[in-house]
This record gives structure tokens, C-alpha cells and sequence, in this order.
């Protein structure tokens, strides 16, 4: 049986790797894209030959069918992956349009003010589905933050749920069906999440995986602690057992996911380091690749950098958003290090044993921020030489503490601070990539181009590298790859044997 993928990403990863799509000025930013779904047997997800023996005594599409679209970073696109599986397990079908659905929920972002603009409109476009007797629900970080009074905004959606609920969506929704109009699921401190039964998952050869929840720390501008609420770890044994499975099912990269992934503190008497975590993971049999996302710089230790330089199957790539190059503005942004500590752990990056990529995110006209400042940011990305940059133009958020600020920074100087800082990286990254021309990588292929021979990857740094070969069949697989050229975004290559 194919399970027809319906998850799509709505905005590109905030924090870090998802594919994104190009800005005006050729650097990573935050416009909307579609990710590319693949068909990805039950069989491949479950270990089991059929949709009866994975789930036994469920019919497939009894309780109806379910369309799911996802917004916002990979924390949203893992957790839709793991409402799919907990909905099919349950006795619903996933449907590829809303039109055939009977439920229809939406994962949603708030990330930034456009992002849950966005998540409103589109619930406007649901509207006229509603007649159909189609049940309607919002997911995620807007459902989190808005909890009921979307009720009031749309009232023709009946199910409101945050990211530490779904475990009670199947719940919830019985209730609907049992005549209640409206449910909520709106806690926000319990670990539930990390275990389920099966997770229907995207990406045929990478997997996604929680190990930490929520946040921490208390970044001025930022959402996250409200709608993810505090931070919760999950059990090194049972992360290490889900690999072990995942290595079964033929997975050979794993993508370890958190708000402050680096923040991991065991809960269990084991209290394994997170270094040593990233170890044990590459230890599995049948793992190849082992990346981490999103590091904070204050967590950021020496035995991660030891970690990386001793063991090749982990990743030798570290997102590490810097937020601004003025240690002022890193203050008001209550970002618990100065351009300084910064640069230092940069530094350590840079002292290891391999060389490491290193990428950020940074945001550009916070309250306050003045050109002086703003220069200090693009002189640290002199300084630094990242390998890629997300940037974004601050935006105020419900119930943060920058919201007292006043955002003093119109919408056209932030604009024109985003370009100067776009175009400052794309000339870092052009002369970066252009280096690299003649190296050799080795790719795992996950893209075929509609052009013939013509191949896309990621080399173990994340860098994306467009290549020819005349090969038939080369998804997930791992190839070598010498790079003949390069431009600000990626890399265009050969195959080579
Ligand atoms: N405005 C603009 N950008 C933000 N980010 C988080 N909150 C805001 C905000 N209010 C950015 C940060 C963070 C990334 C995930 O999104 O750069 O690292
Ligand atoms: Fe938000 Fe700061 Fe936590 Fe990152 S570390 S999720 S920016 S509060």
C-alpha cells in the first residue's frame, strides 16, 4: 500500500536546513515554498507487509480521511509526520487534496506576523468547505497562541490544538463526533509528543527526530516559550531505540530536532551529554549521517566541536543563529552572550579537527537598532564567513517582551538593512563556493531534476550540489561528486566513480 504524501511545507525552515526558496538576492530567506513529497510505503514506515498487520483490527479509512498541511520550521513538519501516523493508525486514510477529505487540519506558524497571517488567510480559503460538512482544525503555534479565540476569528473551525496535545487528537476528535461543536487541547508542559506509535514520515532516507521540546530561554522577540512552552528532554534509551528501529526501516540519516538541540539534558540516570548522544546515534548500525538542529551559542561546548572532529558520521555542519553583531542589541534581545562570546565559540568551531560549515539566522531592525549597529552585524558576517545565512526583518510578536519596545525601525529601513545584508552574504557565499570547485563530496541524492541526467543532493555540510550523471536510478543512494561549478547558492558537479 503507498501512503500518498499530502504534507507540504508551507514556510521554509526557520531554523536552518529545510529546503528554502531563493530571495531577490540569492540568499536564504523566508519565502513560501512547497517541499517535494515522496510515496513512502507502510511497509518502509512500519516494518509490516500491510496496513492489517501494522495496525491490526483497524479498517483503513474508517473513521474517514484526513488532508494535513504544514507551515513553519522542521520541528512542525516531524510533528505533522507524527499526527499523520497517529491518524492512520487510528482508522483514517490520508487524502492528496482537501476536496476528498472529511477532516482538514492545518500545522500551523507564528513565528513571524506574516506567517500567522498567512495561517488566517488560508483558513478563510476553508471557509466555503465547511458546508460541506468538512471538519476543520489549526494545529500547532498559532493554535497554541490564539487557543480559542480562533473560535472567534474562524468560526467554522472546530478543533484548536497545540504541539504538546496530539497525542489527544484522536480523542478530541471523538468528541466531535460525539455532537460536541468545538474542542481545544491547549497544554503546553507535557512530553507526550516524543513517543508514538508510528510515524508517517516524509523523506524516504532522512528522519526527523525530537530529542528536545520547547524552550528556555527567554530571547526577547521570540514566540517559541509561549507556544511550545518549557523545555522538556526526552529519554536517551528511547531516542537510541527509535534510531535502532529507523536504521531497520533503511533510514541512513538522522536529523535530531529541537529548539536549543544542544540544550539536551537526559532525563533519565543515565544523563548522557548531548555529545555523547550524537555519538551513540552514529554508533547505530545502518547510520551514515547524523545532523542536529537548531545549536544556541550559549550551550555550545568544546565536546560537541571534539564530537564532530572524532567522528565522521556526524555531521560537519553547526547552525548557530547569532541574531545580530551588536552585543546591545544581543542584550536587548536578552540573548545571553556578547558579540565576543560569540565570536569565541565560533572560534572553537573553527579549532577542530575537520572543518566545519557553519550557517545563522540573523534579524535586522530590532527596536532600537541603530546603523552603527547594524554595521557591526554586517561586519560579522565579514568576520565570520558563514556558509549560509537566514535572515529576517523583526517582526512583533503576541506576549513577547520586545513588544513593549516600540518598533521603531520602519518597514523600508528594515527592508533596505535586509538587502544590504543579503547582498553582503551572497558575496561571502560566491567566493566561498567558488573555492570548492574541484573538490570531490560524497551526496546522498534525494532529487531527480526534470532535466535528463541531471541530479540534486547534500553534501554532509549541507551543501546543496546540482549534479550530472548518467546513471538511471540514484535516490538514496550515497555517490561521489566533484563540483566543475558554483554560484552564491549551491554547487553544480559530476559524478564520479
Ligand atoms: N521576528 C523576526 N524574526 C524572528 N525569529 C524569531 N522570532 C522572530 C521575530 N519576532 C527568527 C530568529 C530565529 C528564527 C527561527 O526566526 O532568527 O532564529
Ligand atoms: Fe526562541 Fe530564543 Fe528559544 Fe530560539 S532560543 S526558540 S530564538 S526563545
Amino acid at each position: 500500500m503507498l501512503l500518498r504524501p499530502t504534507l507540504h511545507r508551507g514556510l521554509p525552515n526557520a531554523n536552518g536546513n529545510a529546503p528554502s526558496q531563493q530571495s531577490r538576492a540569492g540568499v536564504l530567506n523566508c519565502e513560501l515554498g512547497m517541499s517535494k513529497p515522496f510515496d513512502i510505503e507502510l511497509e518502509r514506515l512500519t516494518g509490516q507487509a500491510s496496513y492489517s498487520e501494522a495496525f491490526p483490527g483497524v479498517d483503513a479509512g474508517q473513521r474517514g480521511t484526513f488532508f494535513l498541511e504544514t507551515f513553519g520550521c522542521q520541528m512542525n513538519d516531524h510533528d505533522s509526520e507524527k499526527v499523520a501516523g497517529l491518524l492512520l493508525s487510528r482508522g483514517y486514510r490520508q487524502a492528496e487534496t482537501p476536496e476528498a477529505a472529511s477532516l482538514i487540519l492545518y500545522n500551523t506558524c507564528s513565528i513571524r506576523e506574516k506567517a500567522a497571517q498567512k495561517v488566517f488567510s488560508r483558513l478563510g480559503e476553508y471557509r466555503e468547505r465547511q458546508g460541506e460538512g468538512k471538519v476543520i482544525g489549526v494545529l500547532g503555534c498559532v493554535a497554541q497562541q490564539e487557543g480559542e479565540d480562533i473560535f472567534k476569528r474562524a468560526p467554522w473551525v472546530s478543533l484548536v490544538c497545540g504541539s504538546a496535545s496530539y497525542s489527544k487528537l484522536p480523542e478530541m476528535l471523538a468528541q466531535l463526533e460525539a455532537g460536541n461543536q468545538r474542542v481545544t487541547g491547549l497544554d503546553t508542559d507535557t512530553d507526550e509528543t516524543f513517543e508514538t506509535e508510528v510515524t508517517r514520515r516524509d523523506n524516504p532516507w532522512r528522519a526527523y527526530l525530537t530529542i528536545i521540546e520547547g524552550c528556555d530561554k527567554a530571547c526577547s522577540y521570540c514566540v517559541v516559550p509561549f507556544t511550545r512552552g518549557p523545555e522538556r528532554s526526552r529519554a536517551s534509551d528511547s531516542i537510541l531505540r527509535e534510531v535502532r528501529q529507523l536504521a531497520e526501516l533503511g533510514y541512513s540519516e538522522v536529523q535530531l530536532l529541537g529548539q536549543t538541540v544542544n540544550s539536551y539534558a537526559d532525563p533519565t540516570a543515565r544523563k548522557t551529554r548531548f555529545s555523547e548522544l550524537l555519538l551513540a546515534v552514529a554508533d547505530v548500525e545502518g547510520i551514515r549521517r547524523v545532523r542536529f538542529t537548531t545549536s544556541h551559542p550559549s550551550d555550545f561546548t568544546p565536546d560537541i566541536v571534539e564530537a564532530i572532529g572524532r567522528e565522521l558520521k556526524i555531521c560537519d555542519h553547526v547552525h548557530l543563529p547569532v541574531q545580530s553583531g551588536s552585543t546591545r542589541v544581543l542584550r536587548a534581545m536578552q540573548r545571553t552572550y556578547s558579540r565576543e562570546e560569540y565570536l569565541e565559540k565560533i572560534a572553537m568551531i573553527r579549532s577542530a579537527k575537520r572543518p566545519i560549515a557553519i550557517t545563522t539566522d540573523i534579524i535586522v531592525g530590532f527596536p532600537g537598532e541603530r546603523e552603527s549597529e547594524f554595521e557591526e552585524t554586517l561586519s560579522l558576517l565579514d568576520e565570520v564567513q558563514y556558509d549560509s545565512m537566514f535572515s529576517f526583518k523583526y517582526s512583533p510578536r503576541p506576549n513577547t517582551p520586545s513588544l513593549s519596545m516600540s518598533d521603531s525601525i520602519s518597514e523600508e529601513e528594515k527592508g533596505r538593512r535586509l538587502a544590504i545584508l543579503q547582498d553582503k552574504q551572497r558575496e561571502i557565499q560566491a567566493a566561498k563556493n567558488a573555492k570548492l570547485v574541484g573538490e570531490r563530496f560524497e551526496v546522498l541524492v534525494s532529487g531527480k531534476s526534470r532535466r535528463e541526467n541531471q541530479w540534486t543532493g547534500y553534501t554532509t555540510s549541507h551543501r546543496m550540489i546540482n549534479f550530472a550523471s548518467q546513471e538511471s536510478e540514484l535516490l538514496g543512494t550515497y555517490v561521489q561528486v566533484r563540483v566543475t561549478g558554483a554560484t552564491p547558492n549551491g554547487l553544480v558537479g559530476e559524478h564520479v566513480t
